[in-house]
């Protein structure tokens, strides 16, 4: 049993976040890897700036988005971030719901799917890994990176090239292959 959630990391109106996480959605279902896919919309859940009192690693949480969140990321054995590239870096918004909780992340590994202009998001991508590794997150070198996503978005839709299907197909098979060998680690006690 393998349960990937796919989080759409932008939030701003006129967005593209959620054409490109559709498509990995599809992809996802199509690859059959995983028993259960779920789209996770950042603007849908739309957490204000961090506001528990105490450190996440205690889960001692004060406010229901916060039960919330933890309940939801709790769930997933393994992740797709869909993030985009803002100012060389990754989205603030990605950064705050990482932030809200501990122990849910870890002994995940996560795939990167970034997008931006000529980098391809590759610059956010390379960034995120020293804070998911810190998480105990392994964040896997497969990884999917759109250059000028513009020109693959029409509307709601996003129509992939030959190169990208195939990144995500070769990276989802490592995100099961890593989901399975993570798994006794996330079924002992957590590590502080
Ligand atoms: C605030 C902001 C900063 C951006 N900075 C970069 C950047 O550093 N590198 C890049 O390739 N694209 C950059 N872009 C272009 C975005 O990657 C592109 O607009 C993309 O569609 C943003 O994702 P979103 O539509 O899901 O928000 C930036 C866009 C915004 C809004």
């Amino acid at each position: 049993m393998t349960k990937l959630e796919i989080i759409v990391a932008s939030t701003r109106p006129g967005r593209v976040g959620p054409a490109v996480g559709g498509w990995v959605e599809d992809v996802a279902v199509r690859h059959g890897g995983c028993t259960e896919v779920e789209l996770v919309d950042l603007a849908a859940w739309n957490l204000p700036f961090m506001n528990e009192p105490n450190h996440p690693r205690l889960g001692q949480y004060t406010h229901q988005h916060t039960r919330d969140w933890s309940a939801k990321i709790s769930e997933a054995d393994a992740f797709v971030f869909v993030m985009p590239e803002y100012n060389f870096g990754y989205n603030a918004e990605l950064k705050n719901a990482i932030d809200y909780l501990h122990g849910e992340w870890q002994y995940k590994p996560v795939g990167l799917v970034s997008y931006g202009g000529v980098s391809a998001g590759t610059r956010a991508a390379q960034m995120i890994k020293q804070v998911v590794t810190t998480l105990k997150m392994t964040p896997l070198p497969e990884a999917v990176s759109i250059p000028f996503v513009g020109q693959f978005v029409n509307g709601d839709e996003l129509t992939p090239n030959d190169v990208m299907d195939s990144a995500a197909k070769t990276m989802l098979d490592e995100l099961v292959r890593f989901a399975s060998a993570l798994a006794p680690l996330r079924t002992a006690a957590p590590a502080e």
